[in-house]
C-alpha cells in the first residue's frame, strides 16, 4: 500500500534515498537521479511493491532483501580486457613508461570499481609479461561485497575471456566443466581485494595506475567531479588513470591533468 502523497511525484525517492543512506550507508543521492530512479522503481515493482515508501519497509525489515537490492543498484557488467585495443595501448605505451619512471620497483595500481575481478586480473596478467620479477601491488576495489567474494575466487565464463589471446590462456587460466575458466593461483594472489566506496571512503595512496572504468559514469557530475580530483592526489607525479571507453574528464585542465590519449589522463 502506497503512503506517498500522489502530488508530491518522485518525493518517495527522496526518502527512499534517506532510508536507504541510514540502512546501507549508501548515498543514492550522488548517482544520476533518472537512471537510477528508473532502475529501482523497476526493481521494486518486480519485487511487488508499487512505490519505494512500501519498498523501503521491506528493507529495513529483510537482510536478504537488502542484499538483491545493493545487487541490482551496481551494474557489473564486464569482462576480461574490455575494449582490447585500450588494453593495447595501455601495454605497449603507459605500463613501459610507468615502469621506466619506478626506479626498478613494481608498479602501485588500483583498479577502481573492479566488478568481479575481469579488470584487475587483465591487469595481473600484463604486469606478469612485463615486469615479471617485480613486486607489484596490485588492489583492486569495489562498493558491493557479494561481487568482491566472487571476484576471489576468479572464474570466469567462455565469453569473459573472449577477448583474451589463446597464449594467455593456457599461461594464466585452468579450464573448469561446463565452459567456464579460473585464474591461476599465480593471478590470483597477485590481486588484493576490498570494499571501498569511491564516495566515501579514503582511497589509496601513490598510486602510478589507476584504472576507474564504466563506475562514474552512474553518478552525478558534483560527485564525478570530486572523484576524479581525488584520483589525482592519489596518483604519483606521472601517474596514469585510464578510464573507460565512454568516458572523459570534464574541465580536466583545471586541475592540470595532461591528456597523452583519449582515455588516459597524466599527473604532471
Ligand atoms: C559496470 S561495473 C565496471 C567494472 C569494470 N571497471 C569494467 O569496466 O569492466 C561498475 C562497478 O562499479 C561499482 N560501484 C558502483 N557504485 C560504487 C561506489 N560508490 N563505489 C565503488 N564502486 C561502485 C559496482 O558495484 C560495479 O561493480
Amino acid at each position: 500500500m502506497s503512503t506517498a502523497n500522489p502530488t508530491s511525484a518522485g518525493a518517495d525517492y527522496d526518502r527512499f534515498c534517506g532510508g536507504v543512506k541510514s540502512l546501507c550507508q549508501i548515498d543514492l543521492t550522488q548517482y544520476r537521479r533518472a537512471q537510477m530512479e528508473r532502475r529501482l522503481r523497476t526493481f521494486a515493482r518486480r519485487t511487488g511493491h508499487d512505490d519505494l515508501d512500501s519498498y523501503l519497509g521491506m528493507l529495513r525489515n529483510d537482510a536478504v532483501a537488502r542484499a538483491d537490492f545493493l545487487d541490482h543498484m551496481t551494474i557489473n557488467v564486464s569482462e576480461l580486457f574490455r575494449n582490447p585495443e585500450r588494453f593495447e595501448e595501455l601495454e605497449r605505451q603507459y605500463i613501459p613508461e610507468l615502469l621506466a619512471g619506478s626506479s626498478g620497483r613494481g608498479l602501485r595500481v588500483w583498479s577502481a570499481g573492479c566488478s568481479y575481478g575481469a579488470e584487475p586480473y587483465s591487469l595481473a596478467v600484463l604486469l606478469k609479461e612485463a615486469g615479471p620479477r617485480l613486486a607489484h601491488e596490485l588492489v583492486a576495489t569495489d562498493i558491493d561485497q557479494t561481487i568482491l567474494a566472487r571476484a576471489r575466487e576468479g572464474v570466469f565464463s567462455e565469453q569473459d575471456l573472449a577477448n583474451v589471446s589463446p597464449a594467455r590462456r593456457s599461461k594464466f587460466f585452468t579450464a573448469l566443466p561446463e565452459g567456464a575458466w579460473q585464474a591461476n593461483q599465480e593471478l590470483r594472489t597477485a590481486v588484493r581485494f576490498s570494499q571501498l566506496d569511491l564516495l566515501k571512503d579514503p582511497y589509496p595512496k601513490t598510486r602510478d595506475l589507476i584504472l576507474c572504468r564504466n563506475v562514474v559514469i552512474y553518478f552525478n557530475d558534483d560527485a564525478k567531479e570530486r572523484i576524479y580530483e581525488r584520483f589525482f592526489e592519489a596518483l604519483r607525479p606521472g601517474g596514469v588513470l585510464f578510464i573507460g571507453s565512454t568516458e572523459r574528464v570534464n574541465d580536466s585542465g583545471r586541475l592540470g591533468w595532461e591528456r597523452p590519449g583519449t582515455f588516459f589522463y597524466r599527473r604532471p
